[in-house]
């Protein structure tokens, strides 16, 4: 087989055959593909999709890239929840610590920031010391111990999504559901959970902006989860506008701790709950979403949550103290104010425009392997249907550079200002089980 021949073929819009996928990923992963052709084919994917038969052989070659973990040494369900990738996405940092206070089992095997997006590694490494590469037999003593692990997919796990998420984020080619619904489901079965919670976005800061395609994605995904006998759930979510008030690494996990410490905005603290419900459920450890909603409310109001997130830290090798003194998160020198031009209401926000102005202040890759600059990033003080009057603070930006006049101008157009308060989206739009 020639790698050209399966480039063509995808750039006419024609079929790959199963043992064609799975020859692919298995010499890419070999490192006898290069990159470049690799690209092209991302790039023909992207623009012409794959049929459903693709799709799957797709995911499955992607997962028997590595080892799918035996985790039957930790006893009871181990279950995980995965998001389609947003801004201001913090949701995995606070809701691992209330599964892992419940005594729940959630082995995460996490991404890094995609595209415009952030990801749970890079936010997890703003902390000090904290470790997400770990041996496999490491990451399950752990998870058997203190029932949570955070780690990045490896040389062992999912390699090849380790080679391609790196690749699809500097190549353009995120915003497509086969690559994303394989990305998702390879290294997340990979990891040996009995059952999964898909937390699927949509809206101006999701991959996919229509609903319409955050359902197909969604679809997709519970169809691969099923296909291999993982209980998988999808929830379509609004990320019509940033979760929570800030976006950038340190910024997220000071977020988290507040939330932690029932102090943090209400979407997120209400999105955590939801999301836990549904796990809790699904893990059998009690029958109703309500009983369960109370369960992780009570954890995260008492303060166990935050225990198991000190606990997890410090088993990744992390300075736990920041959870007590937040000031110790990588700081950035300037705090630049972006403010209206006009009074009104905040009738929209570009959470992909917000994400962008974070990435170019160095809190985002440009290319394969880019150190980040975990500094940086914004503080909302403006959400939707908020009232402002001309000369308000919208939001503030946190950099190391204080000449960025074009990102406060890209910061201040993402805010859409209007005369009236717009209608009130929800949090939580469908819930896609897979006879539905
Ligand atoms: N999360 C992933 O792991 N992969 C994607 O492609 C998108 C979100």
């Amino acid at each position: 087989m020639r790698m050209v021949d399966l480039i063509a073929r995808k750039r006419d819009r024609g079929e790959l055959t199963k043992e064609e996928i799975n020859w692919m990923i298995g010499e890419y992963v070999a490192e006898r593909i290069p990159d470049y052709q690799m690209s092209a084919l991302l790039m023909a994917i992207y623009f012409n999709g794959m049929t459903n038969t693709e799709m799957a052989a797709f995911a499955d070659a992607m997962l028997h890239s590595g080892a799918v973990l035996d985790l039957s040494a930790i006893d009871g369900v181990k279950i995980d929840k995965h998001s389609t990738g947003g801004i201001g996405d913090k949701i995995s940092l606070i809701l691992a610590p209330v599964m892992g206070a419940l005594g729940v089992s959630v082995p995460m095997i996490s991404g890094r920031g995609l595209g415009f997006t952030g990801g749970t590694l890079d936010k997890l490494e703003a902390i000090p010391g904290f470790n997400v590469e770990m041996t496999t037999d490491n990451f399950i003593k752990q998870v058997k111990e203190h029932h949570i692990a955070i780690i990045a997919a490896n040389k062992e796990v999912a390699p090849a999504d380790c080679k391609l998420y790196a690749l699809r984020d500097v190549t353009a080619t995120v915003e497509s559901i086969p690559l994303i619904a394989s990305s998702i489901m390879s290294k997340k079965i990979s990891s040996g959970i009995n059952a999964l919670v898909l937390d699927v976005k949509t809206g101006s800061g999701a991959f996919m902006q229509k609903e319409e395609d955050a359902r197909a994605l969604a679809k997709a995904l519970v169809a691969i989860g099923s296909a291999h006998g993982v209980k998988t759930r999808a929830l379509i979510t609004d990320m019509s506008q940033p979760l929570g008030v800030t976006i950038g690494n340190s910024l997220e996990v000071a977020e988290t701790i507040a939330v932690l410490n029932n102090r943090g905005p209400k979407d997120v603290h209400d999105l955590t709950v939801i999301l836990a419900s549904h796990m809790l459920v699904m893990a059998g450890k009690t029958d109703s979403i309500e009983a369960a909603a109370s369960l992780a409310s009570d954890v995260l109001r008492d303060g166990r949550a935050k225990r198991a997130f000190k606990q997890l830290i410090a088993d990744q090798g992390g300075d736990a103290s920041v959870v007590d003194q937040p000031q110790k998160l990588p700081r950035a020198k300037y705090r630049i104010h972006v403010k209206a031009e006009a009074g009104g209401y905040v009738t929209a926000i570009n959470a992909k425009e917000l994400g962008l102005v974070s990435m170019q202040l160095g809190g985002g890759r440009k290319q394969a392997g880019d150190a980040l600059d975990h500094s940086v990033g914004l503080v909302l003080h403006k959400k939707v249907g908020t009232p402002v009057t001309s000369g308000d603070t919208l939001a503030t930006i946190h950099s190391n550079t204080k000449q960025i006049d074009a990102l406060v101008r890209d910061a201040r157009n993402a805010f859409a200002i209007g005369a009236e308060a717009p209608e009130k989206k929800p949090l939580i739009i469908d819930v896609l089980e897979p006879d539905k």
